[in-house]
């Protein structure tokens, strides 16, 4: 079988990505002030994580294959070609939080799991996603997050208390809350998984919404208890998606939430009212694994603030991950 290698056209779309990113003015705001950059932040999660010439963050994780159905609706919010047209193919990967290659499934650093989804788009344009469990991210930037990474390998058991963690925690109380809310699902089909960062659709004649994805089961919702969690082995998720693949496709409904009045799109880590409007975007079905899935995970690259006809950036946590990526990706290579 021949390996699944990214198109010349993939490889410069991803390069473009990444110089745009350097080039571009940093989108700062009075909220979200940047000092990071996208090399710095891969840095920084290598100091909290180490480095394996793996992932930098989300490392360990499975693939899928499968298929994207747009919803009727969805050209009511944005003109992007993906949801005028019919199927498209999608690979998929699940991953597990931190950035190590060998985490047990049940480590308490699994959690938020991950979901990245890439459509395949007739005209080579690809459509990336990248979302995970958590409604809201732990952080309100990029800077906020790089110096909490950073705290962490200095705050081991033999830290002296409080460590340098425990310091950024007391004073960033939405990122204690964030820690201790996490949960851990029974299975990577059983888990809502959120965009987070806000995007902005606008549609064929102008009009335009601000808008966060979410992905929601068609198995439903199902999360361990900790006792659950530290009883369930360090595979549980990776064996428990093999066999259910194996038995059915799984099938997630994907969903804009639009923002309403005073719905921040440049901090992350306020979730939107559950009350604000859900339209449809369409399903996505996964039904096998990759020929090869160790070619087809080295060489998957998401760009999950690529800008498309209809569908920008809105968060600038967004266009500065959307560098991050890339570099990770020719260093995994
Ligand atoms: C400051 C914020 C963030 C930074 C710097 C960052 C950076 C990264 C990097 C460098 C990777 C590895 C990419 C690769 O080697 O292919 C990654 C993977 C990933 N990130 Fe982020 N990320 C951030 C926020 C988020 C958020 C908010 C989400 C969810 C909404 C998210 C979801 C993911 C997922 C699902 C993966 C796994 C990708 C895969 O399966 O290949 N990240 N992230």
């Amino acid at each position: 079988m021949r390996p699944r290698l990214p198109s010349h056209a993939f490889i410069r779309t991803a390069a473009v990505a990444a110089l745009a990113a350097f080039a571009a003015p940093s989108p700062l705001s009075a909220a979200n002030p940047v000092r990071e950059t996208p090399a710095s932040m891969v840095a920084a999660l290598h100091t909290a994580f180490g480095e394996h010439h793996a992932r930098a963050v989300h490392t360990k994780g499975v693939m899928f294959e499968g298929t994207f159905t747009p919803d009727k609706g969805a050209a009511a919010l944005t003109r992007e070609p993906i949801f005028a047209g019919g199927e498209r193919p999608i690979l998929a990967r699940f991953s597990l939080f931190a950035g190590l290659p060998d985490l047990p499934d049940n480590d308490v650093a699994a959690s938020p799991a991950g979901l990245g989804i890439k459509i395949k788009a007739a005209d080579g344009d690809d459509f990336d996603i990248e979302a995970n469990q958590h409604k809201d991210f732990i952080t309100a930037t990029f800077d906020e997050f790089a110096v909490f990474l950073r705290a962490l390998p200095a705050s081991g058991p033999e830290a002296a208390h409080p460590n340098p963690a425990e310091t950024f925690l007391a004073a960033h109380p939405h990122a204690a809350e964030f820690l201790a809310s996490r949960t851990y699902p029974a299975s990577f089909a059983q888990a809502t998984y959120f965009g987070i960062n806000a995007v902005k659709f606008t549609n064929a004649k102008g009009r335009s919404v601000f808008v966060r994805y979410q992905f929601i089961p068609r198995a439903g919702e199902h999360y361990l208890s900790p006792d659950e969690r530290k009883a369930a082995g360090g595979s549980y998720l990776h064996d428990e998606i093999a066999r259910r693949i194996s038995e059915g496709p799984v099938t997630f409904d994907w969903y804009a939430q639009v923002a309403g009045p005073g719905d921040k799109v440049d901090d992350p880590s306020v979730a939107w009212p559950d009350s604000r409007r859900l339209v449809p975007l369409g399903t996505f079905t996964l039904v096998h694994a990759p020929a090869d899935p160790e070619t087809a995970q080295r060489t998957l690259l998401f760009l999950p603030g690529q800008p498309h006809p209809g569908v920008e950036p809105a968060d600038p946590m967004l266009v500065l991950r959307n560098g991050a990526y890339p570099i990770s990706f020719r260093e995994r290579q």
